[in-house]
């Protein structure tokens, strides 16, 4: 698919002597720098400009902003107390690997140095010139400075230029449940029931929610699909990856102009055309999630027949209203879900992926919509027409607390 700018891969098949210690090369390349999409390493800027505004508007930044809370919260990690966690870096302990690097599960010792070894998700970036290194930093700074229980938690980082070369690392609370997107298409594991999906897709909404209204400064976080969902033992969302994600634009101004960065199948086509980047580009992809998790389908399949492998124009045949409409229901799903309650997340999907991005829900809106689903679907007592009955999740329900600001 052409695009501007660079888009991740999909599931790739796959200086100075030392380590130069967190308190030198990290903290001051955290502390003081502030990357862009041009791939540079900045000097901090105090403000945010953006290209409709008629003046600069001054902002805290991000950077400002972990200066001010993030910068202790993490902790800094040698790179052989990390090596030895994943048994260096050994086949046997990898978790996944994506565009910008491989993920490993390890074992370090608590901060207190108390206890028993914690389970981690260790990501050792891969640092193809500077795009490696402005991941990294984005994600350090991000995760520093967002919390929230719908976002995964970064434990700390290392960062070395030895002689083997640089090493950027992260270490992330371990999520035992792996992905939403090993759930919903890998035949390893049991499908979703209904009911989970909703709770799932409630967190994920929560999550983005967050970044786009709950925080003094807008954060878009330009990478949302089901692969970086992640999934607690609890089976709650959580999302990963913030190496993406971008400041919202400052008051007065409509949208930020950006280099086009994301993944095929979920970016939101204005964004592509016209790198201009607002939070409703999330919510595009956020509808196109929406549809992968009614289908069981994936946004691009080409394993798929011509004229089905393209999600959103294959499900474009079979509206909320159509007879037909239930066509497009994952099987997986054995006819075990509230006909309404689909009928009108698909609604949901259809509003958040309209061509005018003015046009498409704020993220609470849409979990007022999911939250109304979650009740229809709570009330259904027989199934609608067509249907099997409801029994995965009768009786059971679906956890729908309001969704937490800090
Ligand atoms: N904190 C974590 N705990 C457990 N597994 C994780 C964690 N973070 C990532 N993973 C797993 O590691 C794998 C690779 O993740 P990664 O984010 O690098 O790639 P991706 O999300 O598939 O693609 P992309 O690079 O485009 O985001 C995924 O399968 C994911 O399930
Ligand atoms: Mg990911």
């Amino acid at each position: 698919m052409g695009c501007l700018g660079w888009f991740k891969r999909r599931k790739p098949r796959s200086r100075r002597r030392g380590s130069s210690g967190p308190a030198t090369t990290t903290t001051s390349a955290v502390s003081t720098s502030r990357s862009d999409d041009s791939g540079a390493v900045r000097p901090v800027s105090k403000s945010t400009t953006t290209t409709t505004g008629s003046s600069t508007v001054s902002q805290r930044s991000i950077t400002e902003l972990y200066e001010e809370r993030g910068h202790g919260q993490l902790r800094a990690f040698e790179f052989e107390e990390l090596r030895a966690a994943t048994n260096d870096f050994s086949r046997a302990q990898k978790l996944g690997e994506g565009g910008f690097g491989s993920v490993y599960k390890g074992y370090v010792r608590p901060l207190d140095a108390k206890g028993d070894r914690i389970a981690v998700a260790v990501k050792r970036l891969n640092l193809r010139g500077l795009q490696g290194h402005k991941q990294w930093l984005a994600e350090v700074q991000f995760l520093g400075v967002l919390e929230h229980p719908n976002l995964v938690k970064l434990l700390g980082y290392c960062a070395t230029d030895g002689e083997r070369g640089a090493q950027r690392l992260l270490v992330y609370e371990y999520m035992p449940n792996k992905s939403l997107e090993d759930h919903l298409f890998s035949r390893i594991y049991s499908p979703l029931s209904w009911n989970r999906r909703l709770q799932i897709i409630l967190g994920a909404a929560e999550g983005l929610a967050y970044l786009h209204e709950g925080l003094e400064l807008q954060v878009i976080y330009r990478d949302f699909k089901a692969s970086n969902v992640l999934l607690d033992k609890d089976f709650q969302a959580k999302l990963s990856d913030f190496g993406l994600a971008r400041e919202g634009p400052t008051e007065g101004n409509t949208h930020v102009s950006t280099a086009v960065v994301g993944t095929h199948g979920y970016a939101a086509p204005d964004y592509i055309e016209t790198g201009h980047l607002t939070a409703k580009s999330d919510v595009w992809s956020f509808g196109v999630v929406l549809y992968e998790i009614l289908t069981g389908r994936r946004s691009l399949d080409r394993n798929r027949p011509q004229g089905e492998q393209k999600l959103l124009e294959w499900v474009g045949q079979f509206g909320p209203d159509s007879r037909n409409f239930r066509m497009i229901m994952d099987p997986k799903l054995r006819g075990e879900y509230s006909s309404k309650a689909a009928r009108e997340i698909a609604k949901l999907a259809q509003s958040c992926l309209v061509k005018n991005a003015k046009e498409r829900p704020a993220m609470s809106e849409v979990i007022e919509v999911l939250r109304r689903a979650v009740q229809v679907e709570l009330a259904a007592p027989s199934p609608g027409p067509g249907d099997k009955p409801n029994s995965a999740g009768k009786g059971k329900r679906v956890d729908v607390a309001p969704p937490s600001r800090r």
